[in-house]
């Protein structure tokens, strides 16, 4: 069962980046679990426009790569991410507006008349760093990536297993964050061994429409 762990924070070995290698270790107490870890900024996209709405540009071979791998090869998707602006940094939106022609079957609309998720599949989970306190996280939940990011993946049909949010600037020196992120590592891992599912929330709010 093969995961990929997106790290997409331009600082390597700070915040999201060290929490996706808690994350990874945790992971990989379980067998059966083969992760492999690739930082987003290595591959070069272009930005989104109706010319390369079908697929990546012949010159975008890495972009092909990871596509592939994500539509034939993989059964777990974790993103690490921090937070720029209350969104996500620009190459990792960069690379979601890219991903429509795999993640979406624009030919099929569902009863919202919008287009069918294809990332059946895929079981996410997302790793959030931030400058914002956890407890304002909370409450502002909704103006931060790990909702986002919820959102986004759920419309491409996506099953989210969680998400785990860290407010503390020093994460990557933050050994109880860190060992709250191998836990949680090692807790995705067994329940995407197990075939489980997302949970309630996911399921009664923000569950896709269904196909007609
Ligand atoms: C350009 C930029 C924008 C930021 N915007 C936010 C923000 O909107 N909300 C927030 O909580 N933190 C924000 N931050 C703080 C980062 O999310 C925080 O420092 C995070 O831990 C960095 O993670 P990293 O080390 O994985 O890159 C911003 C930082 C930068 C550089």
């Amino acid at each position: 069962m093969k995961v990929l762990a997106l790290s997409c924070s331009p600082s390597r070995g700070r915040n999201s980046d060290t929490m996706l290698d808690h994350f990874i270790l945790g992971m990989k107490e379980i067998t059966g679990i083969e992760v492999e870890k690739i930082y987003l900024e290595d591959i070069p996209i272009d930005t989104y426009k109706y010319e390369n709405s079908k697929g990546p540009q012949e010159y975008e071979a890495k972009f092909k790569e990871l596509s592939e791998k994500i539509t034939k090869e993989i059964f777990g998707l974790v993103i690490a991410t921090p937070t720029y602006n209350f969104a996500v940094p620009s190459h990792l939106k960069n690379f979601i507006d890219r991903m429509r022609f795999f993640a979406l079957d624009l030919s099929r609309k569902n009863k919202l008349k919008q287009p069918v998720g294809m990332l059946g599949h895929l079981r996410t989970y997302f790793l959030v760093s931030g400058g914002t306190p956890n407890w304002a996280e909370h409450i502002l939940f909704f103006v931060f990536p790990s909702f986002w990011l919820r959102g986004v993946f759920l419309y491409f049909n996506a099953k989210v297993m969680g998400a785990y949010y860290s407010g503390d600037v020093k994460t990557f020196q933050n050994t109880k964050i860190l060992k709250k992120c191998f836990k949680k590592g090692k807790k995705y891992a067994q329940k995407i061994k197990k075939h489980e599912n997302q949970g309630v929330l996911e399921d009664i709010f923000w569950r896709p429409p269904q196909v007609d």
